[in-house]
């Protein structure tokens, strides 16, 4: 059975879901976008993850394509049709479709699609061994706060972790590391988290939201501050968070083994918390 899929008010088999070769995310990447994971049917952060594709609309000055409600109702609604009990739904709005002129069109309607994807969150493989990453240079735009489509140097650092044996990668810019490709990034020396403090040079991470709130509920100690390629080697443990790996123990870093090449007894614990919460609901 096909997936349904939604496009701008309509929910269609895959095969029949179309836009535009007109569409300014198509031609300029001129759009934006939210990954909600979805547990036992049920969105996860969801209000935090609109809060942020509100402040990237507003950023770009796309306008909303329907009404929080109506988007609401949709993320719902996609979640109903493809029985989706686990995985996560991907949502893009962009400027709409207009003649290709690079300044914004006049009275042109934001384009919104969204689809389905399974995937195992809870009982994830990788978070039992942890997984590998190596640094990158950080090649992307200044406004990385923005949760744009325009992901070539992400796809870039993901193809050359992969080509390494590795699953993320860790880009790096003035010797700090920034993030990974799709998550944020984190190391612990002598029992404190470390992760760099939100600005323009990273996403601000629903995720790492949520982790941030926990560690302090449980008193865990985090220092928001850079750091570099050189700590993350020495560092105890490491880990990422995003809303397609949780919060996912790292065990090496550009092939050296962290923390013994095991998952880290802080990250774990993190995790149980984090999907405690999750499976909560
Ligand atoms: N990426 N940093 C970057 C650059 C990201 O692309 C992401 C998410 C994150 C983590 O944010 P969150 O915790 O809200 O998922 C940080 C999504 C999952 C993706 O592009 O698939």
């Amino acid at each position: 059975m096909s997936r349904i899929v939604y496009v701008n008010g309509e929910f269609v088999p895959e095969e029949q879901g179309k836009i535009s070769i007109f569409d300014r995310g198509f031609l300029f990447a001129d759009g934006v976008y939210e990954v909600t994971a979805v547990v036992n049917g049920k969105l996860v952060e969801y209000d935090p993850h609109m809060e942020r594709l509100d402040r990237s609309l507003r950023e770009l000055n796309i306008a909303w394509p329907c009404t929080t409600d109506e988007l609401k109702a949709m993320h719902l609604e996609i979640v109903k049709r493809n029985a989706l009990k686990e995985g996560h739904i991907y949502m893009q709005v962009t400027r709409g479709a207009a003649d290709r002129d690079f300044k914004f069109p006049k009275d042109v309607k934001s384009t919104l699609i969204a689809f389905t994807q399974t995937g195992s969150l809870i009982d994830n493989p990788n978070a039992k061994t942890g997984v590998k990453v190596v640094t990158v240079p950080d090649i992307r735009w200044e406004r990385r706060d923005i949760k744009s489509v325009m992901l070539l140097a992400p796809v870039l650092a993901k193809q050359a972790a992969a080509e390494k044996g590795a699953s993320e990668g860790w880009m790096v810019e003035d010797g700090k590391i920034t993030e990974g490709a799709s998550s944020n990034a984190y190391i612990v020396k002598d029992g404190v988290v470390i992760t760099r403090p939100l600005s323009h040079a990273i996403l601000p991470g629903c995720t790492r939201r949520a982790l941030m709130r926990l560690a302090k509920e449980h008193g865990v100690k985090v220092e928001e501050r850079l750091f570099t390629p050189d700590e993350a080697y020495a560092a105890d443990e490491a880990f990422l968070t995003s809303a397609t790996q949780f919060v996912m123990p790292i065990v090496e870093i550009d092939g050296k083994r962290v923390g013994g090449g095991q998952p880290g007894p802080l990250v774990r614990k993190l995790r149980e918390f984090y999907l405690e919460e999750v499976v909560k609901g």
